[in-house]
Order: structure tokens, then C-alpha cells, then sequence
């Protein structure tokens, strides 16, 4: 079997030991493993590679992807995917997808036009309803977790309340994660209404009791800016704001993103040969375990709020 693979979307930890898992299987049942370069957008300009086993040595702990990403406009439309489509009809059997949601559904279109496409959850957001780990998210949580330390040293130094940005789009996982495992003050998220009332309330409350450090974390796209400047004007503690960025992406992928890469990788290529792919399937994580569904079925599951989590550190944290 020919098998086709690419990463597509925000790159995300752990898309390099996918990829691994995904050659070293296929080579080893005796198929062949063609990579697409830069996502979607290197269908249309038919840029492949044949991956053999030592093209993807030394690669399980970087972070990135060696086949590289993109976000392609073009295969958004209907024209771009038939064309994608007609490129790798014929020539693979199939083809594997590492990618966030917009890739899965750019991988459903394939599906619909005939190709046997299996996805891989990668993506640092965790917005991926049917499933509970995607690739990179565990990695990219120690990276904030890591950051939110650094940031309260500095906070505590000069007695002040720190702002951190940090992404995830319309998912307040990443920043609920690691506000937990870093002890934030406050969490704001999509998920939950913001109440600015309440985080002011509870710096003044950590001021008066002499606390030198207050950490508020905050989903991009809630105007942390302004969150900052009203934190700073109602208690009067100096605020500051860190927008962590990019840097969440990168990183040597953590050792639960390397097992969770490894194994759905090789699950994907023993799917295919054992003839699956046909319509769409999604591979994913749930308790701990490799779990599949049908693509477009997976694709309607909603995204579950990890409200225990949250009330958990709404109590915990002053
Ligand atoms: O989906 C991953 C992600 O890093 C989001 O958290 C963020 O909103 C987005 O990608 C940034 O995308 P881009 O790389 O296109 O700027």
C-alpha cells in the first residue's frame, strides 16, 4: 500500500514522533510511506518525499514537523480540494492526516471525493471534542506551567499582578491546565463567563493578606489588554502583561505526546491495511487508550468543559 501523510494547521509537539510511528510501521508491513510537504498547500504543488527509515531518525524528540505546515486558503475551496483530490487519487492508497480541527474537516472533504483518509489529533488547543489528548497539548501545558513559574518569581520580586496571555482559540484548555498545575490566581476562559469582579476581588484579598504575586490567566481573544489596565486601576497593585505566543508551539515534545504520537500512528497504518479509511475515520485518545470513529461523526462530537477542573482551582487558589 501506498500511504500518503502530512501535518497541516499550527504545528504542534509530537507531529515528528507521529510521523515516526507512521513510516517505521508502514516500511515495516512492507508498504511505502510518501510525505507531503507543508500541509494541504504541497498537494497542489505535487511536493512529495519518500520517507524511508533513516529520513525520520532522530526526530521522536523535536518539536515541529519535518514534513513542515501551512494553513492553505486555496484547499478552503471547493475547486482546491478537488484538485488535492484528483493529485492523490491514484497516486497513494491513502493518505494520514496530523492536524487540529480545520484540518480534519479539510480531510473529510478527501473522504467525501473517495480517498481512504485516517486522521491524527496535533493540535496545542485540545479543542477536539470526541477525543482527550491531542498531540502537543500536554507539552505545550509544561511550557505555560514552566512560564507562569519564571513570571511569579519576577511578580513576587516586585510586588505586582501579572497577566498572562495564552493561546488556544475558542478553548479555554490550555490555559485551565496550566493555571492548575502553576497555581494561577484566576483563569479566564471561553467556557466561562468573564467575571472581572471576582478577579479583582481576589487580588485585593491576596494584597491585604500581604501576597506579592497575583497570576490571571487568559485565553486569547478576551482582550487581555484591557483586563490588565482595569485590574491595575481597580486594586491599585502594578500589572503587567505577558503574551506567551508562539513559543507554545515549539519545544521537544514531552513523554506523553511521544507514546500517545507513537501509538496512534501505528494504529492509523494497521487501520488502513486492514482496509479501513474508507469515508473518513479519526483516531484519537480517550482514557489513556487509542480510540477511532467515523471522521464526520467525530467532527459533531462537542468538546467537553473539564468543569472539575475549574472548580477546583476557582477553590483552591486566593
Ligand atoms: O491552533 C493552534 C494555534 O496555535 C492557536 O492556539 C492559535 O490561535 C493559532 O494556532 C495561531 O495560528 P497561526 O499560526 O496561523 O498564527
Amino acid at each position: 500500500m501506498r500511504i500518503g501523510l502530512l501535518t497541516s494547521g499550527g504545528d504542534a509537539p509530537g507531529m515528528n514522533a507521529a510521523i515516526r510511528s507512521i513510516v517505521r510501521t508502514a516500511l515495516y508491513r512492507g508498504s511505502e510511506a510518501i510525505g507531503v510537504r507543508g500541509g494541504y498547500s504541497g498537494l497542489f504543488e505535487r511536493d512529495f518525499v519518500d520517507l524511508d527509515i533513516p529520513s525520520v531518525g532522530d526526530i521522536i524528540h523535536r518539536g515541529g514537523t519535518i514534513l513542515g505546515t501551512s494553513r492553505s486558503e486555496y484547499f478552503t475551496t471547493d475547486e482546491g480540494r478537488d484538485v488535492a483530490f484528483r493529485v492523490l487519487d491514484g497516486y497513494v492508497d491513502a493518505l494520514i492526516v496530523i492536524g487540529g480541527d480545520g484540518s480534519m474537516r479539510g480531510a473529510l472533504e478527501l473522504a467525501d471525493r473517495g480517498l481512504k483518509v485516517i486522521t491524527i489529533p496535533g493540535t496545542i488547543d485540545n479543542d477536539i471534542g470526541y477525543q482527550e489528548e491531542s498531540i502537543g497539548f500536554f507539552t505545550a501545558v509544561s511550557t505555560v506551567t514552566e512560564a507562569i513559574g519564571k513570571i511569579r518569581d519576577t511578580s513576587s520580586a516586585h510586588n505586582r499582578a501579572n497577566v498572562i496571555e495564552v493561546m488556544g482559540r475558542n478553548c479555554g484548555d490550555l490555559a485551565l491546565y496550566a493555571g492548575v498545575a502553576g497555581g494561577a490566581e484566576s483563569i479566564i476562559i471561553p467556557e466561562v463567563p468573564m467575571d472581572l469582579d471576582k478577579v479583582v476581588a481576589k487580588v485585593c484579598h491576596g494584597r491585604d493578606r500581604g501576597k506579592r504575586h497575583h497570576i490571571i490567566l487568559v485565553t486569547e481573544g478576551r482582550d487581555a489588554q484591557s483586563i490588565t489596565e482595569t485590574i491595575e486601576e481597580r486594586t491599585g497593585v502594578e500589572t503587567r502583561l505577558t503574551t506567551l505566543g508562539y513559543l507554545q508551539r515549539g519545544g521537544d515534545p514531552d513523554v506523553r505526546d511521544r507514546i500517545n504520537a507513537t501509538l496512534l500512528g501505528k494504529e492509523a497504518v494497521e487501520r488502513l491495511l486492514q482496509g479501513e479509511g474508507q469515508g473518513g475515520l479519526a483516531l484519537g485518545i480517550k482514557g489513556g487508550l487509542p480510540l477511532a470513529m467515523d471522521l464526520r461523526e467525530a467532527l459533531n462530537v462537542e468538546k467537553e468543559f473539564r468543569r472539575d477542573l475549574y472548580d477546583a482551582m476557582e477553590m483552591i487558589s486566593f
